[in-house]
């Protein structure tokens, strides 16, 4: 059995490299990272390619390595080249993501280390540093100090654990489900849709509370209909309302909604994943007033904060409604039941053991400060009011001014169907790929929308996506 174990411990011991494997992987991998960076202002923003990245096929999972140049070969063609770059300042649509820098040097030391974050007993160091990370947010949006919240990877979990805390919160289930009401609007992003079906609740009864010209939501409206609810002997429960949809930036009411929920005893969620850590700029903070009125709420630093994909954060404001929808204890950790002034994430959400994602969101905002985030939010919020104005002189026709950094606009053609011109302007745009924008179908109209929060976008972005426009619809009219 010795020589046995002695033979497979050689062959174990490949996974782990000498340091001058290290060192020379590491080196290729800097190389191949340092080449995108100090190019990014020149690679597309998207990349129009046939074989979408097919030839990874070719090199399936086997018994035998392959080396790190031919890796990082495969991934350049097959993954960073082929459709959306994210990293670009270029990037323009949906709700860009960022890639600060300093992320990744968090995800490399809590990869290498390993700390378990989910535990206190186990990681206190790297609990201490979520937890930090928590009161931080939660301090930012105006909870008090004894909220609590979780690292979540991203902002379709943060609303998942939001709506099923309020579930818990308000006693929800099969006695009184059909009974019970959920209010938000046709503007609110599907994970919230998603989040009520994964949590049980398709079977509650789902108001969609008529918006205003601005798509922000009628709190005027949303009392009636609870007032209404409540004579039929309905439950009302959950209402989620939107700091920033996706289509357009439109925050809602915040305020008033607040009011309602808190005279109707109703949990109150806002997702607040895109437009959340607006609340850092003087102009943000007095657009959001009232967030701090909400049950739960979610925020993406992965958007607002600009970092690589794979953070959002639930906040909630009593935290003992969180551990009650997420506690669980079993016999395997009893070593780690102990009382402890830190609460431990895995109390508080669905994961126990999880990537530690504070890292990531603390070694950036240690090593830069706070002030160019919240510098750079401002400028997008200027940025917006800037395309607004610009691509109105174009002579196209624009939305609302934009609220927060989402614009919407299109080109009413001289001829034919304004939907399918424009369906064809955003194909154009894409198929140049130095920009990247997205549609949205808006009061069942096919419309542009400029979407800036990427922290790589400037100006620049911004002027060179307006002479794209200017040109392609000359264009385009003249077919
Ligand atoms: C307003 C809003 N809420 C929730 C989400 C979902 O977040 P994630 O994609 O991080 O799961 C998004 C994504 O764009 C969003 O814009």
């Amino acid at each position: 059995m010795i020589k046995r174990i002695k033979e497979l411990e050689k062959i174990s011991r490949l996974l782990e490299p000498t340091a001058h494997e290290r060192k020379e992987a590491r080196k290729k991998v800097v190389t191949y990272s340092e080449d995108f960076l100090n190019d990014i202002e020149k690679i597309n923003a998207y990349n129009v390619t046939p074989d979408k990245g097919i030839a990874l096929h070719e090199s399936p999972i086997s018994e035998s390595p392959i080396t790190i140049d031919k890796a990082i070969k495969l991934i350049e063609k097959n993954v960073d080249y082929p459709g959306l770059n994210p990293a670009s300042g270029g990037h323009l649509a949906y709700i860009p993501g960022g890639g600060i820098y300093y992320s990744a040097l968090g995800d490399y030391l809590a990869d290498i280390f390993n700390r378990y974050a989910g535990v206190f007993y186990a990681g206190p160091g790297a609990v201490r540093m979520e937890n930090m990370l928590i009161k931080w947010m939660a301090g930012i949006v105006g909870y008090p100090q004894n909220a609590t919240g979780n690292l979540t990877s991203g902002g379709s979990l943060a609303n998942l654990m939001g709506v099923v805390t309020a579930r818990d919160a308000k006693n929800i289930s099969s006695k009184n489900i059909s009974k019970s009401v959920i209010y938000l609007t046709q503007q609110v992003h599907h994970s919230v849709d998603k989040a009520i079906r994964i949590a049980g609740l398709k079977e509650c009864i789902i108001r969609h509370v008529p918006m205003d010209e601005r798509h922000k939501m009628n709190s005027e409206e949303l009392e009636k209909i609870i007032a209404d609810d409540k004579k039929k002997n309905l439950n009302p429960f959950l209402v989620i309302a939107s700091a920033g949809t996706t289509d357009i930036g439109a925050i809602d009411p915040l305020e008033e909604i607040g009011k309602i929920a808190k005279k109707n005893n109703i949990w109150y969620h806002i997702d607040a994943a895109y437009g959340g850590f607006f609340v850092l700029t003087d102009e943000g903070k007095e657009k959001l007033k009232g967030i701090e009125l909400s049950d739960s709420l979610t925020i993406d630093p992965h958007k607002g904060l600009f970092l690589p994909y794979g953070l959002g954060v639930v906040l909630v404001k009593d935290a003992q409604k969180l551990r009650q929808s997420h506690f669980y204890q079993a016999q395997y950790l009893q070593d780690a039941l102990f009382e402890s002034e830190e609460m431990s994430p895995a109390d508080l959400s669905p994961e126990l053991t999880k990537h530690f994602r504070g890292l990531r969101l603390w070694l950036p905002l240690k090593l830069m400060g706070l002030k160019p985030f919240r510098v750079c939010l401002e400028e997008k919020l200027l940025l917006a009011k800037y395309f607004y104005s610009e691509i109105k002189k174009l002579g196209f026709e624009v939305g609302t001014e934009p609220e927060l950094s989402v614009c919407t606009y299109r080109w009413i053609p001289k001829k034919g169907n304004a939907d399918e011109f424009n369906k064809k302007l955003l194909d154009e745009v894409v198929a140049d790929g130095r920009i990247f924008i997205s549609s949205t179908l808006l009061d069942g109209k096919f419309t542009l929308r400029f979407a800036c929060l990427s922290f790589r976008t400037h100006l620049k972005q911004v002027d060179l996506l307006l002479k794209i426009l200017k040109d392609k619809v000359k264009i385009l009219e003249k077919k």
